[in-house]
């Protein structure tokens, strides 16, 4: 089908901390280089995008920073557009979720499904804390994880077990807004119905099997799992977001995942007066780029909703990209463990577009990917340098030194000469082809072939020895030189910006458009060029250590943090204490839970008793380890179901700073069963 016009979005990040590496090789460096391509080619096009300033995470940041939510969102909007901008991905608008036009927007688009019955109300049990009197989010709950008993679970995951729970999972859920346990109260919400919609879903998806396999098969799976797709809750019981526009949903918004894709809508209205026809008219092709985590939301709900909607057309593409780790582990911005762009930006200034090569060349297009300093520097060393660099610093001098920068006339090509420029002239094509696909790693890795071809021939033709025996051969090779640098230039501008704009002024030519490239003729004879100018510089050890340690830095601070020596509680009462009956027990048998990797199953001599107790200790002590020793039993703990087994008490634990679990138990004298721990 041919397009009349684009709309590529970027997912809209949220405006709870700064863009990081992993962000950038996720979706925002491809939506550019793609519509760099797009432009140059001389498409109509529309690149969106802005803050995702709504969700809970945005209400727990300013809380734990004792500032208001809007504020939050306010600074690092700010910090994230500035930062896009300096690296030079080229949004037509970097808009925000918090605006007007899109409480608006988001809030219209809502009636609308509201008025055609596209929701289901339903009536649900919610954790609710009396004291702070609000409902509470799943990330508000905190409790003990009914895998590994971890006590600090949240209720949509246990990061410690990595199991994604609900809230009524956890066993003893407390609040994190007052510590009070929470109760359960009836709230209604509105759903999608996204099992009855699954029917045409399903039909949408499977018009699309040139998508990318990674996003094709995740769809797949989601459509054809066992229960298949669930209704969706579209709107929450929270105080910050888009309030429900409906009758009787006081006290609640939107759902963030509801209003965040909308604000591509939004964005695109508030960018131009003819925004509904790059929204409303067929003829105009809709691509999201996005992270992987974003998949579901891309593919099925947001195509959901506007199928319910019926004005807007669907996404044709949604290019999803794997994530970037960096020096070999996850990227995360609580461990501090990322290089944020704002700082790259500041400690290697003017170097943009090294990063920029760097995160392409190694794009987490097909898995995830490692980004590491000593490959960023190689990279830059080895490739921009070595290759690119080198090639068009060559020819610059050569053009200086012999024809004092004027580009000297081809007055005769001969047969290789004619063979290297049919070569050049196909790589606008070769590119352009990997672009399409979106595999931007291999449209570099050509771009780059270019830049070698043009080296090979210099190495190959020696006109800096020619100049003494052949000197008009030597002008038709510089010639020739001075056309590879030009469209070196004219392709170079999609992934390196800023270095292709310094060449086309050092060429003293203005920027020509992506055609301009299948041409070998663009620098004509005559044509004065600038003085040569550096487009790359060595990036030299000392500076890549800085930025080693500063990660060192950080994950030693990390360390400190988990291993810190927790403050004590608050005081209780020799009353209070005395409620506590620890005994000294002995374990008689212990074996593994089945489907529980960190439990044992134990059954304890207690002198009172012999009781069953579930112990989180499987990863430190086996069951033949474990049997026969002496423990301290808390025996008058409430008992408690762990795994469908009852557990009637719990053992004391020592647990040392790298996480590890001690039984605690008499080292002197002979200690009998049910004696008491004072
Ligand atoms: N804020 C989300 C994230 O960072 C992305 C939202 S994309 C949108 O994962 F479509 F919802 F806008
Ligand atoms: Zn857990």
């Amino acid at each position: 089908m041919n397009y009349k016009r684009h709309l590529i979005t970027a997912a809209l990040p949220y405006a709870n901390g700064p863009v990081h590496i992993g962000h950038l090789a996720g979706c925002y460096l491809p939506a550019d280089i793609y519509v760099r391509y797009l432009r140059s080619k001389g498409s109509d096009v529309k690149f969106v995008c802005g803050s995702d300033e709504h969700g809970v995470p945005i209400t727990i940041k300013a809380k734990k920073e004792g500032v208001t939510p809007q504020q939050v969102v306010d600074k690092y909007h700010k910090i994230m557009g500035d930062a896009f901008k300096e690296f030079g991905i080229s949004f037509d608008i970097y808009s925000r979720t918090s605006s007007k036009i899109h409480h608006q927007t988001a809030s219209d688009f809502f009636k609308v499904l509201y008025e055609k019955g596209s929701f289901t109300e339903q009536t649900t049990e919610q954790y609710y804390d009396e004291e702070a009197k609000q409902f509470l989010a799943d990330r508000y709950i905190v409790g003990t994880c009914p895998k590994c008993a971890n006590e600090n679970a949240y209720g949509d995951q246990c990061e410690k077990c990595g199991t994604s729970l609900s809230p009524t999972e956890l066993i003893s859920p407390r609040s994190t807004l007052s510590g009070a346990k929470p109760v359960l109260k009836k709230t209604k919400n509105w759903f999608l119905p996204l099992d009855k919609l699954s029917p045409d879903i399903k039909k949408y998806i499977e018009q699309h099997p040139d998508w990318k396999p990674n996003v094709y098969g995740q769809c797949k799976s989601w459509l054809d799992s066992g229960d298949g797709l669930q209704p969706r809750a579209m709107t929450r019981d929270l105080d910050w977001g888009v309030p429900v526009p409906v009758p009787g949903a006081e006290g609640k918004v939107l759902y963030v995942w509801f209003d965040a894709p909308i604000g591509y809508i939004s964005a695109t209205k508030e960018l131009t007066s003819n925004w509904a026809s790059y929204w409303k008219d067929k003829e105009t092709r809709l691509i999201h780029f996005i992270g992987k985590d974003n998949i579901v939301f891309h593919c099925i709900i947001f195509p959901a909703m506007l199928m319910q909607h019926g004005d807007f057309i669907l996404p044709d593409n949604v290019p999803a990209n794997e994530f970037l780790n960096l020096e070999g582990d996850k990227i995360s911005t609580s461990r501090n463990w990322a290089v944020w762009l704002h700082e790259y930006l500041i400690d290697f200034k003017d170097k943009q577009d090294v990063l920029r090569y760097t995160l392409c060349a190694n794009a987490p297009e097909t898995k995830d990917n490692d980004f590491t300093w000593k490959d960023f520097q190689a990279k830059n060393n080895n490739e921009l340098v070595a290759i690119l660099g080198n090639f068009v610093n060559r020819t610059l001098v050569l053009t200086h030194k012999y024809y004092e920068g004027k580009v000297p006339e081809a007055a005769q090509y001969i047969k290789e000469d004619l063979l290297i420029l049919e070569e050049v002239a196909r790589f606008p094509d070769k590119i352009a082809q990997a672009l399409e696909a979106f595999k931007f790693r291999e449209a570099l890795a050509e771009y780059m072939n270019l830049a070698r071809l043009g080296n090979k021939y210099l190495a190959e033709t020696e006109p800096w020895k020619l100049i003494k025996t052949d000197a008009e051969r030597v002008k038709t090779i510089m010639n020739i030189s001075l056309q590879i640098t030009c469209n070196l230039a004219v392709l170079g501008e999609v992934f390196l910006p800023f270095t292709s704009e310094k060449l086309f002024a050092l060429l003293n030519v203005n920027p020509l458009k992506w055609g301009g490239a299948k041409q070998t003729n663009n620098m004509p004879a005559g044509h004065l060029i600038r003085k040569e100018e550096l487009l790359f510089s060595k990036i030299e050890d000392t500076e890549i250590d800085i930025q080693i340690q500063k990660l060192q830095a950080a994950k030693k601070k990390n360390e400190e943090q988990v291993s810190a020596i927790a403050s004590a509680k608050t005081a209780i009462s020799f009353e209070e204490f005395e409620k506590i009956d620890i005994r000294i027990g002995t374990v008689l048998e212990a074996e593994k839970v089945k489907g529980a990797d960190k439990l044992l199953k134990l059954l304890i001599d207690t002198g009172l008793d012999k009781r069953v107790i579930v112990s989180g200790i499987a990863q430190f002590y086996t069951p033949e380890e474990i049997k026969g020793k002496q423990v301290s039993v808390l025996v008058n703990l409430a008992p408690r179901k762990i795994k469908g087994i009852e557990s009637q008490g719990m053992i004391l634990m020592a647990q040392n700073q790298q996480g590890e679990l001690s039984v605690v138990a008499p080292v002197k004298n002979n200690v009998n069963n049910g004696a008491g721990v004072k």
